[in-house]
């Protein structure tokens, strides 16, 4: 409409201030990145998995761009930073998706400017967001019933764009219904209200229906309901109202989703509603907008170190000897710095670790990898630190690390969510709980392998255990694609001299692995060995490897659910052959007593 009848008021684009063209561009941002995000229906229909997951990748990269052509397109005209702040605050206020667009405008903006660090004066950064329950009307939609019954489940699969393509409607609505009462229990009948969000949530082989029931006791309990699509037809795959289960889905080692909507804080507000614990920035990360998320982070993070009594210090476990690794005890985050250099055996360099970061940053990370999130020049209070860690910094990491007045530096950093290193764990649990954490380590590196992803260095050290009893890789140095390695049997010795020689008597290329050879290095001898070697001997042989190899050659595309098996409608077997043999997680083993809250104590 606005092509045949422009309104004769519109300023033109050449007499519009920087924040007028910030603000259009970030339409443009937000339009691209919806576009990618609006794939992700067609591709659940039509099957394509592949090209679903080629939609993430690319959507990744989005932000940046658009930040790139804006600083490009506009930074002649940017001569007062201030001013264009309070014009972009004015602009982008009342809006549903107001934080995400200044995030915009902030990396826009210090991208001209060159801003080091946070500017108060030409940024948002250290502002706080608008409030999580803003204006615009409810996103939600609303249904009064009594109980959790088969109708309530059919609203909500009728109310998906292609109810049409479900495999048996009806059916699968009774069967949810009937799921759903068995884990609400007599809570079940108390339900008088559902809402849900409007649009489905896409991630990989699935298509979420995030929705929350309200009790007559005023309780609310969430309610997610993965869909899959087999050859038969769309057909839910679970009915999930665990609050954990609900967590682990948002996992902060999973990628993505692609969740259609212009609003996201309303979205990150309803999302809230389901996980209190989760912090807002990794909901906001969650359906895509990680930049802003990393915005909640900093925030976050700055409330925190504010507090007189935060500590900076070094994280628990075993030193790397390619990151300095350190934390907030209260905050549940660890900060992690390259050094300058590595000690033996390593090889590496600062470009290739940042490589393998954004290497994990752009894949699937199938509830296996942490994500990491990517600073440069952040500040902080120098008397936060521990002097020793401090120090230790100064000298190990020089490149990165300095000292401004009563502020520290940090040139380059990535932070992640501290989980417990395995190593620690395992000596601090109770025996089931070890040997239900050594199951999922071996579980953890399959899931890997067939996502293509070569941990690199397999020791329990380099992998943590999230409180839902999850074990997560985090040290990517040495990270490699399945597919890039050589996984070789020991070959036997021919002669006695090869066989007593100080030197290996067969060749050894960079990409040669000999998996016969991990064992000792993976578990402690014991009972524990012995109960990873009955679940997970295979990890051990060549064979196994190289099945992974041509398995990824084959194209073929795994699936991984991201809840307990148990949880699932219809279990291996019934109707859809390629889930037979798709690995399924392992029921968690006792948690440990920690929250998910940025707030307290892991
Ligand atoms: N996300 C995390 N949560 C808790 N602790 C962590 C986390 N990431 C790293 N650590 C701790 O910091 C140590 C070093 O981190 P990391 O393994 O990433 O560095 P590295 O230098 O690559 O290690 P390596 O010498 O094994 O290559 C770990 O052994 C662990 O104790
Ligand atoms: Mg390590």
């Amino acid at each position: 409409m606005d092509t045949l009848h422009p309104p004769l008021d519109r300023t033109p684009p050449a007499v519009e201030g920087a924040a007028e063209r910030i603000l259009h561009a970030y339409e443009g941002y937000l339009a691209a990145f919806l576009a990618i995000t609006r794939r992700a229906e067609g591709r659940f229909l039509r099957r394509e998995w592949r090209d679903g997951q080629q939609d993430a990748a690319e959507r990744l990269n989005v932000f940046s761009e658009w930040v790139q052509r804006t600083v490009d397109e506009v930074g002649d005209a940017l001569e007062d930073g201030t001013g264009a702040k309070a014009r972009f605050a004015e602009l982008s206020d009342g809006r549903p998706d107001c934080d995400v667009a200044r995030t915009f405008f902030n990396s826009v903006v210090r991208r001209i400017l060159g801003t080091r660090g946070v500017d108060r004066g030409t940024d948002f950064t250290a502002e706080p967001g608008t409030p999580l329950r803003g204006d615009g009307a409810p996103l939600f939609r609303h249904r009064d019933v009594q109980g959790v019954t088969p109708a309530l489940f059919e609203a909500l699969f009728r109310d998906t764009s292609f109810a049409d393509r479900f495999a048996d409607l009806p059916g699968d609505a009774a069967a949810s219904a009937e799921a759903a009462r068995e884990t609400l229990g007599p809570k079940a009948d108390e339900v008088r209200a559902a809402e849900w969000l409007p649009f489905l949530f896409y991630r990989n082989k699935g298509a979420y229906v995030v929705a929350r029931l309200r009790t007559s006791s005023g309780e609310t309990v969430p309610l997610l309901v993965p869909l899959s699509h087999p050859a038969e037809g769309v057909r839910p795959d679970a009915v999930l109202t665990d609050r954990d289960d609900v967590s682990r889905v948002f996992s902060f080692a999973r990628s993505y989703f692609h969740a259609d909507t212009a609003q996201p804080r309303e979205t990150v507000a309803f999302l809230r509603s389901l996980m209190p614990m989760k912090p807002v920035h990794e909901l906001y990360t969650s359906i895509g907008h990680h930049r802003h998320g990393k915005t909640e982070l900093y925030r976050e993070l700055t409330a925190q170190l504010a507090h007189p009594a935060a500590r900076l210090e070094p994280a628990e476990g075993i030193p790397g000897l390619v990151m300095i690794v350190f934390t907030l005890p209260a905050f549940n985050v660890v900060f992690k710095i390259i050094r300058d250099r590595f000690g033996a055996p390593k090889d590496t360099s600062r470009e290739q670790v940042m490589q393998k970061y954004r290497l994990v940053f752009a894949r699937d990370r199938v509830g296996r990898l942490a994500d990491a999130q990517e600073f440069e020049h952040l500040r902080f209070p120098r008397d936060r630190f521990d002097p020793g860690l401090l120090q230790e910094l100064l000298r190990a990491a020089a490149e990165s690390v300095r000292i401004d007045g009563d502020e520290v530096i940090i040139r380059h950093l990535y932070t992640e969510r501290r989980i417990r290193p395995l190593d620690l764990y395992l000596r601090e649990v109770p025996p089931e709980a070890a040997e239900a954490a050594v199951i999922e380590y071996g579980n953890a590196i399959k899931d890997l392998a067939c996502a293509n992803i070569f941990p690199g260095d397999l020791l329990s050290k380099n992998f943590g255990v999230s409180r839902h009893g999850r074990v997560i890789f985090y040290d990517y140095d040495e990270l490699a694609l399945v597919t890039e390695m050589n996984f070789r049997a020991l070959p036997s010795a021919s002669s006695h001299e090869d066989e007593m020689s100080a030197e290996p008597f067969f060749s050894v290329d960079e990409q040669d692995v000999f998996p016969e050879q991990w064992l000792p290095f993976l578990v402690p001898p014991g009972r524990l060995r012995a109960v990873f070697l009955d679940a997970h001997a295979d990890l051990l042989t060549p064979a196994f490897w190289r099945g992974m190899q041509r398995s990824q050659q084959s194209g073929e595309l795994r699936d991984f659910f991201p809840y307990p098996a148990h949880r699932r409608l219809r279990r291996e077997g019934d109707g859809d052959g390629d889930r037979a043999e798709s690995p399924v997680e392992a029921p968690s083993p006792n948690a440990r007593e920690d929250t998910d809250d940025l707030g307290q104590a892991e």
